[in-house]
């Protein structure tokens, strides 16, 4: 998934990193988890993982990818649909997802407040989805939770199909990069058919555990060996670059406001958009929290002075620093043209002092 400091192509490097310096152990804190691919990659190396975010949609996420440990069987779902021959030798998630495919569509919050059709009568309609990928949203997320209320579902089968809407739709939003805005013409993958898609099960065995909420709040409740922080490194909050990802998760129909149609977020604002709340964060979590190694990715240019930085983990115990180029993709504010750039992206890696 497109998100904003999203590590998929970087944990391995890190992984690496830490390897080389015997960072290792038994347990992984993934405390802003996103789109939870740091905390699948530490899954899949056998770590039990733990992982939080103050986003709805990444805990569907993380529900899905982390916490499940079980291929979904559906037997109580699919004793009661009607499945088409042809699927019949799928996997059970494929057969599902086939039957969301092919259902009799429905118009819903989606359609309604993020389509053209449904917003005709705003001064700007919005284009966020073509009209018939707001109904497909609508009907795939209707029938998830109508399935939920009948009882056909088991939780772990609920999040899945849930986070295969949530990984599927953003290959059709008209876009360019966030939604904060929606692109003023057609972006070609937006108006092509949204076909939901399966997503992968990991299985590694271990108690791993997602939360919803401030991760700061859990510092004493989880123990864990690595305690991995990536937190947002600059001022923009997360919550309105990826609103309507939130209300699809949510499903709740917001009140809504603006251009774009953005819910209130007043809930989910990070302390880690701010230089000075970041730092006292920081230090809280590190001072406060119950682990062995805590491992901040940071890049040099995030708000939080390298300096200050140092200064407050170095309190509590040894401190290292590694840095490597991380080429960053930029794209203009119509997602037209795209600029090549090099960062220093940044690990700082505490070994925490006995007490
Ligand atoms: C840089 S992104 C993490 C990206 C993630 N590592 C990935 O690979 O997708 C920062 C994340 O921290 C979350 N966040 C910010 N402050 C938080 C807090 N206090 N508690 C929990 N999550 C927080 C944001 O919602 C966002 O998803």
């Amino acid at each position: 998934m497109r998100f904003i400091g999203n590590k998929e192509n970087l944990v391995e490097k890190i992984y690496q990193i830490l390897q080389s310096k015997g960072i290792l152990g038994n347990s992984f804190f993934d405390f802003f988890a996103g789109t939870s691919n740091v905390g699948q990659f530490f899954k899949k190396k056998g770590y039990q993982v733990f992982s939080s975010d103050l986003l709805y949609f990444s805990f569907i996420l993380q529900k899905s990818y982390i916490e499940n440990n079980e291929v979904p069987n559906f037997e109580k779902l699919l004793s009661k649909i009607e499945i088409k021959t042809h699927s019949l030798f799928a996997s059970s998630l494929m057969q599902v997802i086939d039957y969301l495919n092919t259902i009799p569509l429905k118009e819903g919050f989606i359609f309604q407040n993020y389509t053209p059709e449904g917003t005709k009568n705003l001064d700007i309609p919005r284009m966020y989805f073509s009209n018939e990928n707001g109904r497909i949203i609508d009907t795939i997320r209707q029938q998830i939770e109508e399935w939920k209320t009948e009882n056909l579902l088991t939780e772990n089968e609920y999040y899945i199909l849930l986070a295969c809407l949530i990984e599927t739709a953003p290959f059709y939003a008209n876009i360019s990069g966030v939604y904060a805005a929606f692109q003023k013409i057609w972006d070609a993958r937006a108006v092509k058919k949204l076909t939901l898609r399966p997503i992968e099960t990991i299985i590694n065995n271990k108690e791993n555990k997602a939360f919803n909420q401030n991760s700061v709040n859990l510092i004493s409740e989880i123990q864990t060996d690595i305690l991995y922080l990536d937190p947002p490194y600059n001022q923009r909050q997360y919550a309105p670059n990826y609103h309507l990802l939130e209300t699809i998760a949510k499903h709740d129909n917001p009140i809504i406001k603006g251009v774009s149609g953005m819910r209130n977020y007043e809930n989910q604002k990070s302390q880690f958009c701010n230089a000075e709340t970041g730092l006292k964060e920081l230090w809280n979590i590190a001072k406060n929290a119950d682990y062995k190694y805590l491992v901040l990715s940071y890049n040099s240019e995030g708000i939080m002075p390298q300096m200050k930085i140092e200064e407050t983990l170095s309190l509590f115990g040894d401190l290292d620093l590694v840095e490597f180029d991380y080429l960053d993709f930029k794209s203009n504010s119509n997602g037209e043209s795209k600029t090549k750039k090099f960062i220093k992206e940044q690990l700082y890696i505490l070994k925490k002092n006995e007490k």
